[in-house]
């Protein structure tokens, strides 16, 4: 799958974004490594806090469709700052998804390519606690 065709369907989970406080949608699209694709949509809560990411939901409904090896992760929003996915999102990104590549569309046409280890440099991961067992 190209990049372009991964941003696209970035742009059409976030149709789907639950975003009526902060009128901000996100949508996300998350590319396995044997070619699914699992898209996420950022869902708002009258309980602020409660709100979850795009991305987030992406990798949870891969995760819990059976699915465990990522490939690209797209991410698409109508913005004139380039958006890039938040910290608690990078986290669990590195977790479960390592360094993959991550692509960021801020209009439907352009996409920026990073790593994820560009984004998060330093991640934390069980490498900090597995020796300590
Ligand atoms: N949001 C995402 O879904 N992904 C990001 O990368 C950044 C922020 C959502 C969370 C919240 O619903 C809205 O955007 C405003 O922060």
């Amino acid at each position: 799958m190209t990049n372009e065709a991964l941003v696209a369907e970035a742009w059409r989970a976030r149709e789907f974004a639950q975003a009526s406080y902060s009128k901000f949608s996100v949508g996300a699209a998350l590319l396995t490594k044997n070619g699914n694709i699992f898209w996420g949509a950022n869902v708002e809560s009258s309980s602020y806090g409660l709100s979850v990411c795009a991305e987030r939901i992406a990798l949870f409904s891969a995760l819990t469709a059976g699915h465990t090896t990522f490939e690209r992760l797209a991410v698409a929003a109508e913005t004139p700052l380039q958006i890039f996915p938040c910290g608690a999102c990078l986290q669990l990104l590195s977790d479960y998804a390592g360094d993959i590549t991550i692509l960021l569309s801020k209009s439907s046409s352009e996409i920026m390519i990073k790593s994820l280890r560009e984004l998060l440099p330093y991640p934390f991961g069980n490498r900090h606690f597995d020796s300590n067992s």
